[in-house]
């Protein structure tokens, strides 16, 4: 298979970004030295945006892999490839905001990150276990104040764009009413069983570029399910056109205009994975997926409490999920 060149799109921060992404959140993660040798055999095979976050403890591989890319003369220049790292939940407050984007950049060696992303619309304490949290956990988010420290970054230098990750409409109202510097990008779940078209929708009228986490719903993960590569439609269609299901999961990402952020840390598969830019389903194809039935992968329990958060309504402290909080996580329909 030749190497496939990804084309570039504008942000409204005047920055390109490439249409394919890697991503690299993995649960078993491999030893740090396996991903940073898998991360630049992605580079090899002609990925040159990656996908972190604080919180998946992969930055300092990202960071490796980068200068390995340039050691190896792989690419010849920091500019040739586009880092996303993201701001963890404990950080989201004003005053903490400047400071972890300079450990990100600690971490990951570069003196800028392409793109620095709010990861979550919530707030935890920073002694909580992001995987068994209570309600006690959840503190008050401030949207405006935090984004506030965000436009810092980027007037800094620090992140050359700025932007959101699992936002709504409705938390993106909030944010466009005061911000002076715009979102580029809401990163969200996307893929042909969750296809965000109302989400997409005002993304596209406020300029803001949509980027697909789970494009493949994850395959199957804890986070994901096995809608999109289960699909029998994905499979009708992948066999009419001679392609992979994930190929054509992929490319209907991309055919949206979103941009689909994929894991692989097979190298077959990343390779497999890049080659969407060279075909297209047809409309009826197009028309097809439209129809599959829609559910999201990640339901997102573990941030809704009984009773809200604690810290609102002091009373709370069971991890039963029988109300579901909407200013906390609202849902797509
Ligand atoms: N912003 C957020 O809140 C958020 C949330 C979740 C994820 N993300 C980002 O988005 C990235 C991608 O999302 P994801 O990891 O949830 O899901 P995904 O990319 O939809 O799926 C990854 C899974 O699919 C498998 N896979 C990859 N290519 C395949 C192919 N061609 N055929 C069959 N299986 C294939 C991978 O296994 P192998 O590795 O074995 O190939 C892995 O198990 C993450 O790594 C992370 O960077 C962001």
């Amino acid at each position: 298979m030749a190497t496939m060149k990804i084309p570039q799109v504008l942000l409204n921060s005047g920055h390109l970004i490439p249409t394919l992404g890697i991503g690299t959140a993995s649960h078993p993660m491999p030893p740090p030295e396996q991903l940073t040798s898998i991360l630049m055999d992605s580079v090899e095979a002609g990925y040159c945006h990656f996908d972190t976050a604080a919180s998946y403890g992969t930055e300092e591989c990202v960071g490796q892999a980068v200068a390995g890319a340039l050691d190896r003369g792989l690419i010849k220049s920091r500019d040739e490839v586009f880092v996303t790292s993201k701001l963890s939940w404990k950080h989201t407050h004003h005053d903490l905001v400047l400071p972890a984007l300079k450990e990100t950049l600690r971490t990951l060696g570069p003196e800028y990150v392409d793109l620095y992303l709010i990861h979550w619309p919530l707030r935890i304490k920073d002694s909580a276990d992001p995987y068994k949290l209570t309600g006690e956990d959840m503190l008050h988010f401030d949207i405006n104040e935090t984004w506030k420290a965000m436009e810092e970054c980027c007037k800094l230098g620090l992140a050359k764009s700025i932007g959101v990750s699992n936002y709504s409409c409705a938390k993106l109202s909030k944010l466009l009413e005061n911000a002076t510097v715009p979102p580029a990008v809401n990163q969200v779940e996307m893929n042909v069983a969750w296809q965000q078209q109302k989400l997409r929708q005002f993304c596209k009228e406020k300029n803001i570029h949509v980027c697909s986490w789970s494009p493949l719903g994850a395959n199957g993960a804890a986070w994901g399910s096995h809608q999109v590569m289960q699909s029998p439609i994905l499979k009708e269609i992948a066999a009419a056109k001679n392609k992979s299901v994930a190929h054509v999961a992929l490319r209907w990402v991309h055919e949206q205009g979103a941009i689909p952020i994929v894991k692989s840390f097979s190298k077959e598969r990343m390779k497999e994975n890049i080659q969407i830019f060279d075909w297209k389903p047809t409309h009826e194809e197009v028309s097809r997926i439209q129809q599959i039935p829609q559910a999201k992968g990640f339901r997102g329990e573990r941030f809704v409490f009984q009773m809200g958060c604690t810290n609102l309504l002091k009373n709370c402290g069971t991890e039963k999920y029988e109300f579901y909080v909407p200013n906390l996580f609202d849902w797509e329909p």
